[in-house]
C-alpha cells in the first residue's frame, strides 16, 4: 500500500487551492476510467495486475526461467531502452542483494545485465567480455521492434551466441518481447524461431512495466512477480475509487497545485539506494508524459543521505521552483545496531543502541522540516517496507497517478512525439535510407 501524506504542504498550499485541484483531479480520473480522454487507445495498462494475476504469463515466463536453468544459464542478457528497460531495472535494482556480483554465495538465480540502453562502444566491448566468460542467453524487448539502440546491441549479442553455440540453440536461449504483428523484431524472431511474447498495442513503453517487459526479467532474476502484482492489483483498486481518498487523485492535485504556484520542478527523493531507479523510472513516466506543449513539471530525482551532500545546499536554498516527494520506507529489511564503544574516539556514544536506520529517519525528518523552512513543499508516499509487493504497489500507483495528473495539465500524458526529433536527426547522420535531404540539411548547419 502507497500511503500519501500532504502535511509537509500545509503551509504553501491552503485548503482551498487543494480541494479545487481534487475537483479537477476527480474529473480527470472519470475521464481515465470511462476512456474518453485524449490517447485513450492506450489504456490497456489500467487492468493489467488483475488481468494478469489471472492469466499464464508469469508461469509462460517461468518456463523460460526454467529451460535456461536446465541449460546451466548464469547470465542473461536483457537488451532494451526508455519503457522496454527502465520497469525492470528499477525492480531489479529494488529487490537484489546490492552486493551480489561481490558475494561468494551468488544465489541461484542468473546475472541479470542490460544492454541496448545507449550507444556505448566501450559498454558493449566490456559487455562482451562478460558475455564471453560466462553462459549466456538473451531476452531482446523493443515495442516497436525498430528502435536503433536495442537493435544494434541485439545484432551483436545475436551474432555471438550463434557462433558459440549454434543457430539451433541461440534459437533457445534468444527470447524476444515485442508487437504481435509489426516492427523488424517482430519479423526477426518468427524468421529465427524464437520464442515471443506480446506487447499489447494499448499499453505504451512506460507504462509497461506489469507486462513481460518487465514480468520476464523480473521472473528471470528470481523474484516473486505474483506479489508485485498483489500490491499492484491493491492500489489498482485504491486508485480508482471516485473519492478524496484515492491516494492517486490526491498525489495528482497536490502536484498541480504546487505547479500552479510555481513549483516547476519535482524532485523524487529516496533514502535507500535501492531506490535509486525507482527515480529513473519515474522520471521517464512523469517527463515523457507531461512535458508537451510548452508545459509540465520538470522531473529530478536524488538519493538522500547522499545528495544532501551534494544538491542539499540549491535545494535548501537555490531558485525556490522545486518541490519533492519523497518515498518513505517504514522498516528496513535487514537489522543493525550502533554500539557503545568505551573509547568513544569518535563521540558518536550518543547512538549507542540506536538502529542505523533511526539514523536515516531522523535525517529524513530534519530534511523535511529544514527544507519545508526553506520553501520547499514537501509531499510524503510511504511503504511498509522494500519487497516485491510494495514496489508492485508503487508502480502503479505512480502510472494511475501520472494519467490523472496529465489530464489535469491538459496534456494527452499517453503521446511522446518529442522523442522523435533526435532519432530522425540521428537517422540523417548515419546515412539512413530514405533521410538524405534532412542529412544534407543537417550537414549544412554543422
Ligand atoms: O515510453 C516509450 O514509449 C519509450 O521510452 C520507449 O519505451 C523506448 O523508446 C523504447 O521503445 P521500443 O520499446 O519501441 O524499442
Amino acid at each position: 500500500m502507497v500511503k500519501v501524506n500532504l502535511g509537509g504542504c500545509s503551509s504553501f498550499v491552503n485548503d482551498a487551492d487543494y480541494k479545487a485541484y481534487v475537483e479537477k483531479s476527480l474529473a480527470a480520473l472519470e475521464v481515465l476510467e470511462n476512456e474518453t480522454g485524449a490517447g485513450n487507445d492506450f489504456l490497456g495498462w489500467k487492468h493489467l495486475p488483475s488481468e494478469t494475476l489471472n492469466g499464464t504469463l508469469v508461469s509462460d515466463c517461468e518456463a523460460i526461467r526454467d529451460l535456461w536453468k536446465s541449460k546451466g544459464v548464469d547470465l542473461v542478457v536483457v537488451i532494451g531502452i526508455g519503457g522496454s528497460y527502465l520497469g525492470a531495472k528499477c525492480a531489479l535494482e529494488a529487490l537484489s542483494h546490492q552486493f551480489a556480483k561481490q558475494l561468494k554465495n551468488k544465489g541461484e538465480a542468473p546475472e541479470i545485465v542490460f544492454a541496448g540502453q545507449n550507444l556505448s562502444e566501450e559498454y558493449m566491448c566490456e559487455l562482451m567480455d562478460l558475455v564471453q566468460e560466462r553462459n549466456a542467453a538473451c531476452v531482446v524487448i523493443s515495442k516497436s521492434g525498430t528502435t536503433t539502440e536495442p537493435a544494434v546491441a541485439f545484432r551483436l549479442i545475436k551474432k555471438y551466441i550463434e557462433e558459440k553455440y549454434g543457430k539451433a540453440e541461440a534459437a533457445e536461449r534468444i527470447v524476444a518481447v515485442t508487437d504481435k504483428a509489426r516492427g523488424a523484431l517482430k519479423g526477426l524472431a518468427t524468421q529465427e524461431g524464437y520464442s515471443t511474447f506480446v506487447i499489447e498495442d494499448n499499453v505504451g513503453g512506460r507504462f509497461s512495466v506489469l507486462t513481460p517487459v518487465g514480468i520476464l526479467p523480473i521472473v528471470l532474476a528470481g523474484f516473486d512477480m505474483n506479489a508485485m502484482l498483489q500490491g499492484a492489483l491493491e492500489m489498482e483498486k485504491a486508485c480508482a475509487q471516485p473519492s478524496e481518498e484515492n491516494p492517486a487523485v490526491q498525489y495528482a492535485a497536490m502536484r498541480n497545485a504546487l505547479y500552479n504556484q510555481g513549483k516547476k520542478i519535482e524532485i523524487l527523493v529516496a533514502y535507500n539506494p535501492k531506490l535509486t531507479f525507482l527515480g529513473e523510472w519515474w522520471k521517464q513516466l512523469y517527463g515523457e508524459s507531461e512535458g508537451k506543449n510548452g508545459l509540465g513539471i520538470f522531473p529530478a530525482s536524488v538519493n538522500f543521505t547522499t545528495d544532501l551532500h551534494s544538491m542539499g545546499q540549491y535545494i535548501q536554498d537555490g531558485e525556490r521552483t522545486l518541490m519533492e516527494t519523497v518515498v518513505t520506507v517504514e522498516n528496513s529489511n535487514r537489522s543493525m545496531l550502533i554500539e557503545n564503544d568505551p573509547q568513544n574516539l569518535d563521540g558518536l556514544n550518543f547512538l549507542t543502541g540506536k538502529h542505523v536506520e533511526e539514523c536515516n529517519a531522523m535525517a529524513e525528518l530534519g530534511t523535511k522540516l529544514a527544507h519545508i523552512d526553506g520553501g520547499v513543499p514537501q509531499i510524503s508516499l510511504s511503504i511498509e517496507r522494500v519487497n516485491e509487493y510494495n514496489l508492485g504497489a508503487l508502480f502503479y500507483f505512480f502510472e494511475k497517478a501520472c494519467g490523472i495528473s496529465g489530464y489535469v495539465l491538459g496534456v494527452n500524458p499517453f503521446d511522446q512525439p518529442g522523442v522523435e526529433a533526435y532519432k530522425k536527426n540521428m537517422f540523417a547522420l548515419l546515412g539512413k535510407p530514405g533521410y538524405e535531404e534532412q542529412a544534407e540539411a543537417l550537414r549544412a548547419r554543422l
